[in-house]
């Protein structure tokens, strides 16, 4: 520890932040020094030695971002930490990947501020943060929607090992955006503009995805007319995403672990042993551990699989999220089906924030589109919700008494459908009551569908929905 004070440079162009944080830090015994701009911080940084640098991410002349990669360039050891009150992922993710120490939202907490600026001195003391990368990168949008603070953790964790070549493994509930991430940790790694091949081995029948993953020789069996080449080699200086691996058979997870140990493998039926350089992403949301523990996981698979792990937490531990997310699909299946939706009524958000939502974030959004689509005002009003959603409100035990066994159920059979597949269902409940509406009348209906006559009874068809006439009526 040095005898001087620590010097913290702080750049916002709120004036009312500047003070805060001044006399915060100051009270830490930290010199303090304020500027209101990002062109001012980066002279600032040029003229003083700093220690740790707070640099709000929206400022004029020189933004946030802008002034950080002149700052990297001057001073690339001192950590910096952003100030946001956008808690977007794409801005953390960014900030993290550029080489940022750390980012803190609007409005921040005092304590986790004065521990964030501490760890970040320390880290500056055994100059660690030398080593993070800060290659030049093109920044692809993510659409990983949530500020809460866990979900904070889950960006922070892709932008600190999107760059390097570490196998991840990603966990978490169904639906919660487990293939997201993937994709977000590929947009984000030096490989971005290779492939990135997604391989559903819960999917595949076993007898298949071994040849699926590293291709077949011709005549290797059967159906093995000619020379196939698999997942991995398709996914050639890029990525490959392995989803569902908790339901790999055993036999395919020793070649799986060959290749994660020394990068070779056979295609089924040749003898040539090849080289992969794809790098390894790989997703469940089984517990490994209890697989591992009743042998139908293989343990050394299992430590290299864990070397990196980013667990998504389920949407029920991190429910400040579901606004952003109720906006964000409101507007997306609003533009989608060409109408006005204004977002959901108070009881609706009210019902969305006491449900414990056992699909996670894919039940919100196909509770959202399904009400998009089906909701006649601009509004997604109760009425419009899937039952099971609706069941809540009047017996809001019910989930949450035996929630384990609520949400098993309602993964393995229909309770979360496809989005084809539930647009299919509620295109035919739809079509039923314009139908009985209208008393069988399909001029009319076709006309309240906004549909043709024809493609009405092409739907009538395809969904055998019954009707004397429809036969004849061509
Ligand atoms: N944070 C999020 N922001 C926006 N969309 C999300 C988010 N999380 C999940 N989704 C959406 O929810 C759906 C499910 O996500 P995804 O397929 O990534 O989940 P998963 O964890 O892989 O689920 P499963 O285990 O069932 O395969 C997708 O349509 C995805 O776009
Ligand atoms: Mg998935």
């Amino acid at each position: 520890m040095k005898l001087t004070k620590y010097n913290i440079l702080v750049a916002d162009d709120e004036e009312n932040v500047r003070v805060l944080l001044k006399e915060i830090l100051e009270g830490e015994d930290f010199f303090v020094e304020v500027v209101n701009n990002g062109e001012k911080a980066v002279q600032a940084v040029k003229n003083h030695q700093f220690d740790c640098a707070l640099l709000d991410v929206r400022m004029p002349v020189l933004d946030g971002m802008e002034a950080f990669l002149k700052i990297k360039d001057f001073s690339p050891d001192l950590p910096v930490i952003f100030l946001t009150a956008y808690g977007s992922s794409d801005i953390a993710i960014k900030a993290m990947k550029k080489g940022a120490y750390d980012y803190l939202t609007k409005p921040f907490d005092i304590d986790e501020l004065k521990i964030k600026v501490k760890k970040a001195i320390d880290l500056k003391e055994v100059t660690q943060s030398a080593q993070l990368n800060r290659s030049a990168f093109k920044y692809t949008a993510d659409e990983i929607i949530g500020d809460s603070s866990s979900m904070q953790e889950v960006y922070k964790e892709i932008g600190r090992i999107a760059d390097s070549d570490a196998t991840v493994l990603i966990m978490g509930e169904s639906g919660t955006g487990k293939e997201l991430v993937a994709k977000a940790v590929h947009n984000h790694s030096g490989k971005k503009n290779n492939p990135l091949v997604v391989v559903n081995c819960a999917a595949i029948p076993e007898s298949l995805l071994e040849s699926e993953l590293f291709g077949h020789e011709r005549g290797s069996f059967t159906d093995a007319v000619s020379r196939h080449l698999g997942k991995f080699e398709q996914a050639s200086n890029g990525t490959i995403f392995l989803d569902e691996i908790g339901d790999m058979s055993l036999s395919l997870q020793a070649k799986l672990l060959r290749v994660l140990q020394d990068k070779t493998f056979n295609r089924v039926g040749g003898n040539e042993t090849l080289l992969s350089n794809a790098r390894v992403l790989a997703a469940t949301n089984r517990n490994l551990e209890s697989l591992v523990k009743d042998g139908l996981f293989r343990e050394d698979l299992f430590y290299r699989l864990n070397v990196v792990t980013i667990t998504i937490p389920p949407l029920r531990e991190r429910k400040d999220d579901i606004t952003l997310l109720v906006a964000y699909f409101t507007s997306k299946y609003a533009k989608k089906y060409g109408k006005e939706i204004r977002g959901v009524s108070p009881e609706v958000n009210d019902l969305f924030l006491k449900y414990d939502w056992p699909g996670n974030v894919r039940e919100l959004e196909n509770a959202i589109a399904r009400g998009v689509i089906v909701t006649s005002s601009s509004m997604i009003t109760i009425d419009y919700l899937p039952k099971e959603l609706v069941a809540v409100n009047n017996h809001s035990k019910v989930i949450s008494d035996n929630q384990e066994s609520q949400s098993k159920k309602l993964n393995e059979n229909g309770g979360i459908v496809s989005l084809p597949e539930l647009i299919a269902r509620v295109e035919k409940e739809t079509i039923i009551k314009v139908l009985n509406e209208c008393e069988g009348n399909k001029t009319k209906a076709a006309k309240i569908l906004g549909i043709s006559r024809k493609s009405l009874f092409n739907k009538l068809r395809q969904y055998s929905i019954a009707n004397e006439d429809t036969q004849n009526e061509e």
